[in-house]
């Protein structure tokens, strides 16, 4: 499948959405604390996104038979993503939540994701974020317009594992734009120098999931949130990404005018 190059006004729709994206999920970060559950991160989730006049690209998201319950993805500690929000998950110091945040507005799809610690967190979960994070940052760094999609896959990866955790496999970042998952698949391990040539004009979600122990996951029994099989803490950053001929630029970072709506 061909990957989908963004007009101008694709692009200028694109930013919109993903501005209003991550000033959802500022708006989020400081919510958290412990003895709120993730079902108060979920209203304000939903009630930012509507107030921005956007709706939540996760509600009623079919997969299979399954239709997404909720406006947010909030995971908790082993939690990997897609999380259900609840009344009866409460947070605690010491905890680490991911939010992820994906909404629709005027026919674009903006993505990003963050974690968040609950309080303090040992050092090896302050790195695990730390590292995480700056995964993402390389994986943002590799996707220059004639590098291939692969070099995102392995800066990623790379970094990751030379600091002794590991990256998920059985999710992958996307291509994101007229719906939330485009081509081409981002995987965050693979090789230098494989797959797509990367081009002017892709809108990119690149994610990196890092666990604190192994790679492997399974999915709960409510048929959504993936967890680490090993039961260890596991992190999610996101950003939705152009390329252009100057470099990438990241599309979701927050409006200053809007964050203080
Ligand atoms: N950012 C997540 C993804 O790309 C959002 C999924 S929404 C859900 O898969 F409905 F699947 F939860
Ligand atoms: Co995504």
């Amino acid at each position: 499948m061909t990957i989908p190059i963004k007009n101008r006004e694709g692009i200028v729709r694109m930013r919109e959405a993903c501005a209003i994206a991550a000033t959802v999920l500022e708006q989020l970060k400081p919510l958290v604390r412990p003895g709120i559950t993730t079902q108060d991160l979920e209203e304000a989730g939903r009630d930012h996104i509507a107030r921005l006049g956007a709706r939540s690209a996760c509600y009623g998201y079919q997969h299979g038979s399954r239709r997404y319950p909720a406006h947010t993805c909030i995971s908790v500690n082993d939690e990997v993503v897609h999380g259900i929000p609840s009344f009866r998950r409460i947070l605690h110091e010491g905890d680490v939540v991911s939010l992820d945040i994906v909404v629709w507005h005027d026919g674009y799809v903006g993505d990003n994701a963050f974690t968040v610690p609950v309080g303090r967190v040992t050092p090896a979960i302050e790195k695990l974020l730390r590292v995480t994070r700056e995964a993402l940052e390389l994986g943002v760094c590799a996707a220059q317009v004639g590098n291939r999609i692969g070099d995102i896959s392995s800066a990623v990866q790379t970094y990751v594992e030379a600091n002794g955790f590991s990256v998920v496999r059985d999710m992958v970042g996307h291509g994101v734009g007229v719906s939330m998952h485009e081509p081409p698949e981002i995987p965050n391990f693979g090789r230098k120098g494989t797959g797509d040539r990367i081009r002017p004009g892709m809108t990119l979600a690149i994610e990196p999931m890092v666990n604190l122990g192994g790679f492997k996951t399974k999915t709960l029994s409510d048929g959504w949130t993936i967890v680490t099989a090993d039961g260890s803490p596991s992190a999610h950053f996101e950003h939705t990404v152009l390329t252009t001929e100057q470099g990438p630029e990241v599309l979701t970072l927050p409006r200053a005018a809007a964050a203080k709506t």
